[in-house]
């Protein structure tokens, strides 16, 4: 590719480059959300035109499909295919289990429906995204419009019994409105500081009624490839 990046991007575009090679002609690949995200899209479309490779594509979001489609990837739906061979997507966290909080760009619904169609899901990261607990970062539940007052009630209270550090809840926004996802839902920011026990968060909160989905990705995640800001890529 001749636009490569330097500064702050060069990691993240690093890190796509090494998750490209993964990819084999023929294969059904799932491509994830996010500006590490999109590095890769515009890496495998690179590759794939190079060395004719015959792909089919399935995005996580309206933003990474008109992306894909723009550079000439075969675009197809979930439902299109029967299972994926591999998805690579960013994360907001990683820790030293694979478990991943995501989420930061609202796609993290669409994100784990394909990740758990997938073979396997390949994280591509900076280093910033590795930590040894999770939690720094804000998890995201998306919720319904439909009682989204009484949903974060309810998320209240199965906070309070959490093992976690922080218990504030923001509504996101974009552009001083509540943000709507691809599903046409709402966001709940959780700032928990620390999660101590991710699984039993994950059960408490996806049981309420009124929660879709939280952005903690549990056992999906069997690779991490983080690109250094010198080029360097390292699979973990
Ligand atoms: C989108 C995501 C992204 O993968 C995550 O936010 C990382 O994004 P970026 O690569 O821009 O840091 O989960 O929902």
């Amino acid at each position: 590719m001749s636009d490569a990046p330097t500064g702050a991007e060069a990691g993240k575009f690093a890190a796509a480059m090494r998750a490209v090679e993964l990819v084999e002609d023929g294969m059904a690949v799932g491509l994830g959300t996010g500006s590490t995200a999109a590095w890769m899209v515009r890496a495998l479309a690179a590759r794939a035109a190079a060395e004719d490779l015959s792909l089919t594509c399935v995005p996580t979001s309206t933003r990474t499909g008109a992306l894909a489609a723009r550079l000439g990837l075969n675009v197809v739906s979930l439902d299109e295919v029967d299972g994926l061979d591999l998805t690579i997507d960013g994360a907001d966290e990683f820790d030293p289990d694979f478990r991943l909080i995501k989420g930061g760009g609202a796609a993290h619904l669409q994100e784990k429906i394909v990740a758990a169609a997938s073979r396997r899901l390949v994280v591509i990261s900076d280093p910033s995204k590795q930590v040894a607990h999770l939690g720094a970062f804000p998890l995201p539940v998306e919720v319904t419009p439909f009682g989204h007052r009484a949903t974060l009630r309810l998320l209240r209270r199965a906070l309070e019994g959490a093992d976690v550090d922080g218990r504030e809840i923001t509504l996101r926004q974009h552009e001083a409105v509540p943000l709507m996802t691809d599903e046409g839902n709402l966001v709940y920011d959780l700032h928990l500081r620390r999660i101590g026990d991710p699984e039993g968060l994950m059960r408490d909160l996806t049981c309420l009624p009124g929660v879709v989905e939280t952005g903690l990705f549990l056992g999906l995640c069997d690779t991490v490839i983080i690109g250094h800001p010198d080029g360097r890529a390292e699979t973990l």
